[in-house]
């Protein structure tokens, strides 16, 4: 059989364009399933994955390359040594304390802060400009300590936010209204986590406002009750997932998978990220939460000012303090 020839002399050798690059920290339920869902969204054409434990990250390395065939092109390696992070452009940060049956996200902040404190200076180094973002919990409290910790610029740094949460209100909305989840705009925004607020108020379904969406009956379907009870479904939706098989990674996976979409194909892309927040008109400041952002190669951008409702905004207010209360705590 011919060997392809290879370039002759005098030709310019044509390099291969350099492919994006995902590393990201952790291998372990979420970190591994990111990888599997980044690689088949074509999110990127290169995903690596670190985690101290060598034995888990290789395993779960391989156990994804093995699928490669039936995808589209890319390639995923695995590693204890940090260095496989090297010059990536996107980092994503899912190491850190899992959360056990009945605890809150908040219970995890100083085992994970110290988790960040060690290991993302490192990343800095080697990946000096690359967008990281923070997947572990809870990720308002590490996002700010993240940007503390860097001093990278605050789009630079941002947290996966209540990206997650939204799509839970979207899915149970679409599902108590019969209309395709994708036809449904809402935001929960603020902390992920227990303060987390749904934003009723701007919320629509195909364009018409989710308030005035009237049920079978033509009554409005989403009275006080409704709203109460799919609010504290979403709130409690890890809880009850964690109880019942230990963890979550498929939904947070799909959701930090778009955002990784975002940033890679310079989408712009509107998404309820968490960015540092200094807003005279919110009354919220020097805190990071969760407001829809504009998300693109650059990481978070400009923030979009929602209109809401003054409970909605009190309540985000609330949010902010249980948030900042807990980085103060840190020392943050
Ligand atoms: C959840 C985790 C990712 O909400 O905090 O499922």
């Amino acid at each position: 059989a011919t060997q392809p020839s290879s370039p002759s002399a005098g030709q310019p050798v044509s390099l291969p364009r350099p492919v994006s690059t995902v590393a990201i920290v952790g291998a372990g339920s979420v970190g591994a399933t990111l990888a599997y869902a980044t690689l088949v969204r074509g999110a990127a054409r290169r995903v690596v994955l670190y985690d101290i434990n060598r034995a888990k990250v290789t395993a779960e390395a391989a156990d994804i390359g093995h699928g490669i065939e039936f995808i589209s092109q890319a390639t995923i390696e695995g590693s204890d040594d940090i260095e496989i992070c090297r010059d990536a452009d996107l980092v994503v940060f899912t190491a850190g304390a899992k959360q056990h049956p009945g605890q809150s996200r908040m219970d995890l902040a100083a085992t994970t802060v110290g988790l960040v404190k060690k290991v993302l200076p490192t990343l800095v180094d080697i990946a000096p400009h690359a967008i990281h973002m923070m997947v572990t919990n809870p990720v308002d409290v590490v996002t700010y300590a993240a940007q503390k910790i860097t001093g990278l610029p605050p789009n630079q740094v941002f947290g996966s936010g209540t990206v997650l949460d939204s799509s839970r209100l979207r899915f149970l909305i679409s599902r108590e209204c019969g209309v395709a989840v994708q036809n449904v705009h809402a935001y929960v925004l603020g902390e992920h986590g227990d303060s987390e607020v749904p934003m009723w108020s701007s919320a629509s379904i195909g364009g018409v406002p989710l308030l005035e969406w009237l049920g079978r009956d033509g009554s409005p379907m989403f009275t006080d009750a409704v709203r109460e009870r799919l609010g504290h479904d979403v709130v409690h939706a890890a809880y009850s997932i964690i109880e019942g098989k230990g963890a979550t990674n498929y939904a947070v996976g799909l959701a930090v998978t778009r955002i990784i979409e975002a940033v890679l194909r310079n989408e712009h892309r509107v998404l309820p990220v968490s960015t540092r927040i200094d807003d005279e008109f919110l009354g919220i400041s020097d805190v990071c939460l969760s407001m829809p952002t504009i998300v693109d190669a650059h990481g978070a951008r400009e923030r979009l000012g929602l209109p809401m409702s003054t409970r909605e905004m009190e309540q985000l207010r609330g949010s902010a303090d249980h948030i900042r209360a807990a980085a103060r705590s840190l020392g943050f």
